[in-house]
């Protein structure tokens, strides 16, 4: 295809403004999909994506699309994952397109998301098509919200085409602004084939499917091909495109997006943001700024029933088939026994791959608390990262330590700013920001992430009656005076519930905790003492009264049917219960331990 009649764009958007129904409009009207074939929300194609409305994976489709001018472009729309937790996914495919549709809800206005993923749009130098959504709703501020955009974005909304994605109203606007006002990729035809890796997944069928934007040259089906960063090759199976069913094609020139397998085993093979060349005559200047994905949240998971650890293996090691960016290693916990020590770009991330191991696989697990990575500076000059509270070393060899701070954007209705300053304070934040845009607060915070990788964002949706949007980035490791705080439930260390606190919130985090498991742990025959420790020195500390009577003996004298039943009663409920020592503990009061509130 022509340069000049190729259009690559994505969309950006906060969660649930509508970008899978634009997309799902624009699919539509130009007839890339029969109506039949046209399911409610094609791009969002997981059921845990759909259920929780939000797109993970990043999914293409190419459009042929015959404008007003007579002549027919080709369209190709990169659907972007829409969480922060997929930042790095999204910032290199945002480098595959030249432009963007910048979707708002006409009825919400910009929200913190909108920031985040616009602003990445800049960065990647591409032109940005505003776009306001939900007219059709009588509560539409059209005029409103483009003012907002331009104040707290800072572009131009003049042309924001009104929309409703719903109805169809506007689409055809959109495609022709896409048309006019988005630029043609640029590229070289006769240069060494240089191609950006911008996605791949693992299908059942075809194995690892990859996703590429051509710079420059030609792939062909057939070609024996190289991965830049690891120094793969490989021969070029099928070459597709995505409409949004795969079709196959002869070659991929420059400003084309398609995609290719390669008898590639895992998808842990392929880097996005990988350049690919040819094996022979290929470039040897890669694409700039490539940089793996790194995990930043840890927790632990482990099987309630011990004989489930091969299941929950092979469940793991097929999700990470297809998710390079999730990482494992085995662990052992003495109270947790075989488990997997795991690391997730971001707490979203986690849960997802906690919900799907537990739907998908029908595997029942305890997570345990979620940690960050801190850096434990040794005196003799070693840096180690500590994953684990549980590996926490002796405080006598540390020097000191450094823990991740992000910088959070929250944007909140003026009605719920107290409270959200009041949350973010008591996580030892520090304020750097507080602009209105109309009767929106936007604040910004420092915070540490380990104070808000646990329910942080639960908290703040509860204060702000979900009226509160959030988003983050890390910024940089700072020191701080931290402590591995450690839980003993009779006299015995419980090493799952161990967590770093700051030094001078240990005493109050402490006693809630023993508070809270007072409460969780069933009453045993004798007496539970439940403690927080930091080194030797015990800092909190509840008591278990101990259980009078065996359940049984109500039954005195009554039948053995009745007697069997209570027993088998408590039979079902232990199937929750892990043994520690003596003591019995739900698997729910691992997380629940933690909750602050
Ligand atoms: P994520 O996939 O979570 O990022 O959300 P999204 O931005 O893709 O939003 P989605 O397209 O799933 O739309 C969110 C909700 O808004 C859905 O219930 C849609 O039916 C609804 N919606 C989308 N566009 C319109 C519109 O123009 N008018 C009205 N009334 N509802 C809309």
């Amino acid at each position: 295809t022509e340069l000049s009649q190729i259009r690559n764009f994505s969309i950006v958007a906060h969660i649930d403004h509508g970008k899978s129904t634009l997309a799902d409009r624009l699919i539509q009207l130009t007839g890339t999909v029969a109506e039949r074939e046209m399911k409610a929300q094609l791009l969002d194609s997981m059921d845990i994506e759909r259920e929780r409305g939000i797109t993970i994976k990043a999914n293409t489709v190419r459009i042929d699309y015959p404008a007003k001018d007579g002549k027919t472009y080709v369209l190709n729309l990169i659907d972007t994952p829409g969480h922060v937790d997929f930042g790095y996914e999204v910032s290199r495919s945002m480098r595959a397109v030249e432009g963007s549709l910048l979707v708002v809800d006409a009825t919400q206005g910009v929200e913190a998301q909108t920031l985040a993923n616009v602003y990445q749009a800049i960065d990647a130098d591409h032109e940005i098509v505003p776009v306001l959504n939900k007219i059709d709703l009588p509560a539409a501020e059209p005029d409103q919200v483009k003012a907002q955009i331009e104040d707290v974005i800072g572009i131009d909304a003049s042309e924001a085409i009104p929309i409703s994605a719903k109805t169809g109203l506007g689409i055809p606007e959109v495609l022709e602004a896409i048309v006019h006002k988005l630029p043609a990729p640029k590229g070289d035809r006769t240069a060494p084939l240089k191609a950006m890796l911008v996605d791949s997944w693992y299908d059942s069928y075809l194995g690892v499917v990859v996703m590429i934007r051509v710079m420059d040259g030609v792939i062909r089906k057939g070609d024996r091909i190289k991965m830049m960063q690891t120094g793969a090759v490989y021969g070029i199976d099928k070459l597709s495109v995505l409409k949004p069913k795969m079709v196959d094609i002869a070659e991929l020139g420059p400003g084309e997006i398609g995609v290719f397998t390669a008898s590639i085993k895992q998808v842990r093979d392929t880097r996005v943001g990988d350049t690919i060349t040819h094996e022979k005559r290929g470039t040897d200047k890669a694409l700039p700024g490539f940089k793996p994905a790194q995990p930043v949240v840890f927790c632990g998971l482990f099987p309630v029933d011990a004989n489930d650890f091969e299941a929950l293996r092979d469940a793991i090691e097929k999700l990470a088939l297809n998710d390079a960016s999730f990482s494992y290693e085995m662990e052992t916990s003495a109270a947790l026994g075989f488990g997997f020590r795991c690391g997730f770009l971001g707490l979203l991330h986690l849960e997802v791959i906690r919900d799907r191991l537990e739907r998908e696989y029908d595997l029942d697990l305890i997570t345990t608390a979620p940690s960050v990575v801190f850096h434990l500076h040794m005196k003799d000059g070693e840096v180690r990262d500590l994953h684990n509270p549980a590996d926490m070393p002796d405080l006598t060899y540390i020097d000191h330590i450094e823990e991740p701070r992000i910088k959070a954007t929250i944007m909140v209705p003026d009605d719920y700013l107290g409270d959200v300053l009041k949350l973010c304070q008591d996580r030892r934040g520090i304020q750097m920001d507080l602009t209105y845009a109309g009767s929106r607060a936007m604040v910004v915070y420092d915070l540490p992430l380990a104070e808000v990788v646990f329910d942080f964002y639960d908290r703040l949706k509860s204060v702000t009656k979900g009226y509160a949007s959030f988003d983050y980035q890390i910024s940089e490791y700072r020191e701080d005076t931290l402590v591995k705080m450690s839980i003993l439930v009779n006299d015995e260390p419980v090493d799952a519930l161990s967590i770093m606190v700051h030094r001078d919130r240990a005493e109050s985090r402490g006693r809630m905790m023993c508070e809270k498991l007072k409460d969780l742990i069933p009453r045993h025959m004798f007496k539970i003492p439940i403690q927080a420790a930091i080194g030797g020195r015990v800092i909190a500390r509840e008591t278990i009264a101990a259980l009078r009577k065996d359940v049984t003996a109500k039954c005195y004298g009554g039948d053995a049917t009745r007697k069997r039943k209570l027993l088998d009663k408590q039979k079902a409920g232990k199937k929750k219960m892990r043994q520690f020592g003596k003591v019995e503990i739900p698997q729910s009061a691992f997380i629940s331990a933690l909750k602050m509130d």
